[in-house]
């Protein structure tokens, strides 16, 4: 055979200028993708900062409004909740959980009338408002026990959806709890309330600052979720998960965390095709601050970098810290 003088392929002529680049692109972040985690705080006009994550503030809910406002400005489609619960309202039941006056439904409830447009996405599991930080009821040996943190996971969930909240999301990791929400969504007239079922999350150590941000890492203190989420080894029991998810009536899937996660976002959206969602989580945005705190990362790139790299993973939408950021970057280009 006779050897060309020349390499068979030259895929570099293709990367040569700029408007050749963007038109082979495959994938593209938009406002349209990203979802804003937000602490809220009681009490009225106040923002504190979170020191393990820089950048991030604790808010009150009048605080959150204009929160809110800046997002629709900036193209977001939704919001997602996080309480900071005062030790005085933990319990071992978790009441404060379900309780109408709330502080996640009274946030709902003012999100709802004062930005109707703005989706809100509250979050379903026990830890903020335990006394010992886990997501669930414990029995005596402090064993989270399931079927009873489900019947209460499920008052949570109505009491979201009452408050006006467009979509709950189980973060707990119980089993069945997803098709008893379902239902009792359903038996009470909540057919457009939407399911996003964190299946696929994993007893990640990247949580660490997020436990900072709500106050419950001084409740878990020494324990760990390692008996109700999934260990980091594994990926078929991911599937496991979603598939079970789906059958019970969620709407969308979330794979937590991301970055480390991309084979478990990639995997679930081949064999599943559903709506897949990715959460950045608090160590992930932690590391990111850190690197470029010390002028080590170039804060634009490697963020618009990490939040591409999920959309080529197949995740639909992001819940990221940096969505403030990343909707601001991507419509300063366009
Ligand atoms: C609580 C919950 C956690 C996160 C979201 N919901 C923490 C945990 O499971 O301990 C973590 C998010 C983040 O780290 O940014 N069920």
């Amino acid at each position: 055979m006779i050897q060309r003088p020349f390499p068979a392929s030259r895929p570099r002529r293709m990367r040569f200028d700029d408007f050749s680049r963007r038109l082979m692109r495959e994938n593209r972040l938009s406002p349209d993708d990203l979802i804003y985690p937000v602490f809220i705080l009681e009490g009225q006009n106040h923002r504190e900062a979170i020191p393990s994550m820089p950048g991030i503030e604790r808010m009150t809910v009048d605080e959150l409004i204009r929160e809110g406002e800046e997002l629709l400005e900036l193209g977001i489609p939704a919001i997602a909740l996080f309480p900071v619960t005062p030790a005085e309202k933990k319990s071992d039941d978790a009441a404060e959980a379900w309780n109408p006056q709330g502080l996640v439904q009274r946030a709902v409830r003012e999100l709802k009338q004062k930005l109707p447009e703005l989706g809100i996405i509250t979050d379903v599991a026990l830890d903020p408002f335990t006394s010992h930080g886990l997501d669930g009821l414990t029995n005596e040996s402090g064993y989270v026990i399931n079927d009873p943190t489900v019947e209460v996971l499920v008052k949570q969930a109505l009491s979201h959806a009452e408050a006006g909240a467009d979509i709950v999301a189980p973060s707990d990791m119980m089993d069945g709890r997803i098709s008893a929400i379902r239902s009792r969504l359903e038996e009470t007239g909540h057919l457009n309330t939407r399911i996003l079922a964190y299946s696929a999350k994993y007893a990640s150590s990247y949580y660490g600052p997020f436990r900072d941000a709500v106050g419950s890492a001084g409740n878990l203190g020494k324990s760990n979720k390692h008996n109700f989420q999934m260990d980091v080894a594994n990926i078929d029991e991911a599937l496991h998960e979603i598939a079970a998810d789906l059958n019970e009536g969620a709407d969308m899937i979330m794979v937590k965390p991301g970055m480390p996660y991309l084979d478990v976002v990639r995997r679930a959206k081949d064999e599943f095709k559903a709506p897949t969602f990715v959460y950045q989580v608090s160590g992930e945005y932690a590391m990111h601050q850190a690197a470029i705190a010390n002028g080590w990362l170039d804060r634009n790139a490697i963020m618009m970098e990490s939040l591409l790299c999920f959309k080529r993973a197949g995740a639909d939408a992001i819940l990221t810290y940096y969505a403030k950021e990343a909707a601001q970057l991507v419509s300063q280009k366009n």
